[in-house]
């Protein structure tokens, strides 16, 4: 009979895990809970330092709650996401007010906490307060979804809710402290991300990411959406005083203000129907392409020579200007690119 996923992992933990970190030495609740949010995006040799100077400034949550949030902060300088420092501000104060400046021994008064979400609830209760309750940070995730080869990106809600309902599952009865430190010390220092030393691991024998030959494929990447791609032209307007015609784009919508040129839906004309005298150029208008968040947009721009005669303007939304000056306008960065392409070649239109 082989041993379980909890016992084989606890049984590496008592040779291989971490247990002289500065947070293990007098793990009262104020001392998880505050390493806890420092670890949340910060690796444990950068936290060190900065949590030995933060627990002798602050040695108790009094001293934290009763403490300028300036100095705080200033403590917290270098760790980076400043909204930590100030959620565990705003966390102690409420924890003086309402639980008697003791952390609350209470997974749902924890979770009501700013600061503490559901793994670093569950990390309190497990390490501070030898309760079971399962953590779901980026190493276990990783672990678990190499142990089981889950082959669904783990953000995605139901891979994730999956997966909180796995980790609950293989808890052990005794030693959930260890155990929950072993998850974190398995993840950091064996099934690392990109090079998992599986031949140490005392998962091995039944981890299905091993099995596949391919454990760096797990956990899976996010599928790429393929993004929509829109179609535009640009009427490039050009005058013998080399003027070109801008129009200024909508307040509301993409590129919202800023100054383009006149656009159309088809290459015959603008979407604007515009008073204006021109001719085709031959010399074409390179292709341009550029990349919003959720569609990428390919841009066909036209020249024209234009009669030097100014639009007459019923509005205020065109203006002729000189290529050089409408550098200093507001524009979108493909207009930028493609009036630099103009000024460039200038001389040779
Ligand atoms: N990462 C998050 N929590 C940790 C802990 N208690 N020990 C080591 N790494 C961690
Ligand atoms: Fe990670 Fe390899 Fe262990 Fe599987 S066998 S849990 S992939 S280190």
């Amino acid at each position: 009979m082989t041993s379980s996923f909890s016992e084989r992992l606890l049984a590496w933990f008592d040779h291989h895990g971490r247990k002289d970190l500065p947070w293990q030495q007098n793990p009262s609740a104020y001392h998880v809970w505050l390493s806890e949010v420092m670890l949340q995006q910060t690796q444990v040799a950068t936290v060190i330092p900065y949590y030995q100077r933060f627990i002798e400034r602050f040695p108790d949550i009094n001293a934290l709650a009763d403490a300028n949030i300036d100095d705080v902060l200033g403590l917290w300088s270098g760790l980076g996401y400043y909204a930590r420092g100030r959620n565990l501000h705003k966390a102690a104060v409420q924890i003086q007010q309402h639980h008697d400046a003791e952390v609350p021994e209470d997974f749902q008064a924890l979770l009501d906490l700013p600061g503490i979400g559901r793994s670093t609830a569950g990390a309190i209760m497990a390490l501070a307060f030898h309760q079971r309750y399962p953590i779901l940070d980026g190493n276990v995730k990783r672990v678990l979804a190499r142990y089981d080869a889950i082959n669904v990106w783990p953000g995605e809600k139901q891979a994730e809710a999956a997966m909180w309902q796995r980790a609950e599952i293989l808890l052990p009865e005794q030693r959930i402290a260890n155990y929950i430190q072993a998850q974190m010390d398995l993840g950091a220092t064996l099934c690392t991300r990109s090079r998992p030393a599986c031949q140490q691991c005392p998962l091995q024998f039944d981890c299905k990411a091993f099995a596949s030959g391919e454990p760096t494929l797990f956990p899976v990447r996010k599928v790429k959406k393929t993004q929509p791609v829109r179609h535009t032209n640009w009427f490039v307007y050009i005058d013998q005083d080399n003027q070109i015609l801008l129009e200024q784009r909508p307040q509301n919508g993409i590129w919202g203000g800023l100054w383009s040129f006149p656009e159309g839906k088809t290459a015959e004309a603008p979407d604007n129907s515009l008073p204006i005298k021109n001719t085709l150029l031959e010399s074409s208008l390179p292709e341009i392409k550029h990349v919003f968040s959720h569609f990428k947009l390919t841009i066909n721009p036209y020249l024209f020579t234009a009669e030097p005669i100014p639009l007459v303007a019923e509005n205020n939304r065109h203006i002729w200007v000189k290529i050089d000056q409408a550098l200093t306008l507001g524009l979108p960065a493909p207009v930028k690119q493609l009036i630099h392409f103009l000024s460039s070649t200038e001389r040779m239109l």
